[in-house]
């Protein structure tokens, strides 16, 4: 629920976890550790914030976005084509923000639940990294003049994660599935062809999440080795959840209803147009790929990903 400033509000409860053991077990762990002290910036120092930025300016084209107009679904009128460009970069760069506040809260709950000293010295690192990934990119977006909601989906998502105890499902639904996302997006540029700032906020951030990502994997290594098949269910549930709730992310909705245009036909444009598809196949080749090292790239799974359009043709060995 919200409350009166509009914050919004929900009860948990926290295993917080002590542990007395504080030798150093896991080596690589560690190594990321030293890796990630090394590499702290300052978001208020560290970027150059002097560009010049005009919401709406003509931006340049490119073949992806050349293409996407040219579709025949596509529901966004020539003359708009420029606005909704800046309107998806405002969207894209605020669920940027909604996600890192969610990174910086499950992790600061990682802190508490996980159950080794090796694990906790880290996740308290990534909570500093965090806090200045929020920090940045509410910096680009007061620069912008403008902001979007957070989307409904990543909300669900975000709720889901931080409220669980499981430490591995935190694990799944943060280092995995948010952060592997945002680590995609970053890499492929499409947040930052046009703006140096942009550009250099992503490029900073890309470089602490592809830590955050490898944190995941270590701490969750050989962990689904003698799971019940009971168990194994209800990772596999969450997996499909969330990536059900991740595909429904790129819908777009909010955008075409801020632009006044047909939301159907925006949302099937959005679900069918090839770039977009293969955009998200893209995003989603890295978390496919983990999830299969991990052992829960299961048939059922796999199903699921194909008929939500996540997955390469050529991705992944039937299991
Ligand atoms: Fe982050
Ligand atoms: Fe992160």
């Amino acid at each position: 629920m919200e409350d009166r400033s509009g914050s919004l509000v929900f009860e948990s409860t926290t295993t917080t976890r002590f542990t007395w053991d504080y030798e150093a077990k896991a080596d690589k762990l560690r190594a990321l550790y030293e890796k990630g002290k090394a590499a702290q910036w300052n978001a208020l120092t560290d970027i150059d914030w002097s560009a010049e930025l005009r919401y709406g300016a003509p931006l340049p084209e490119t073949a992806a976005s050349a293409a996407q107009l040219r579709s025949p679904d596509c529901p966004v009128p020539p003359e708009l084509w420029n606005d909704y460009r800046w309107e998806y970069h405002c969207w894209m760069t605020s669920q940027f923000l909604h996600g890192e506040q969610g990174a910086l809260l499950a992790t600061s709950r990682l802190v508490q639940i996980v159950p080794n000293i090796d694990d906790k010295l880290y996740a308290a690192s990534q909570v500093a990294d965090e806090a200045r990934h929020v920090e940045a990119f509410s910096m680009y977006l007061q620069r912008l003049g403008r902001s979007y909601p957070i989307n409904p989906a990543l909300r669900s998502l975000l709720f889901q994660v931080v409220a669980d105890n499981r430490w591995d499902i935190v694990y799944l639904g943060m280092q995995v599935i948010v952060e592997g996302l945002a680590l995609a997006v970053f890499r492929f540029g499409q947040a930052s062809a046009f703006d140096p700032v942009i550009q250099q906020i992503t490029e900073l951030v890309a470089r602490d999440e592809a830590r955050h990502v490898a944190f995941g994997v270590l701490a969750l290594q050989g962990s689904y080795d003698e799971l019940t098949s009971a168990e194994r269910a209800e990772r596999t549930d969450f997996l499909k959840e969330a990536s059900l709730l991740m595909s429904r992310r790129f819908q777009l909705e909010e955008i075409w209803e801020r632009m006044d245009l047909d939301v159907a036909a925006g949302i099937r444009y959005a679900r069918s147009d090839p770039t977009m598809v293969d955009f998200r196949r893209a995003l989603f080749a890295k978390i496919v790929s983990i999830i299969q090292k991990l052992g829960l790239l299961t048939p059922d799974v796999r199903t699921h990903l194909e008929e939500l359009s996540l997955l390469r043709p050529s991705a992944g060995v039937r299991r």
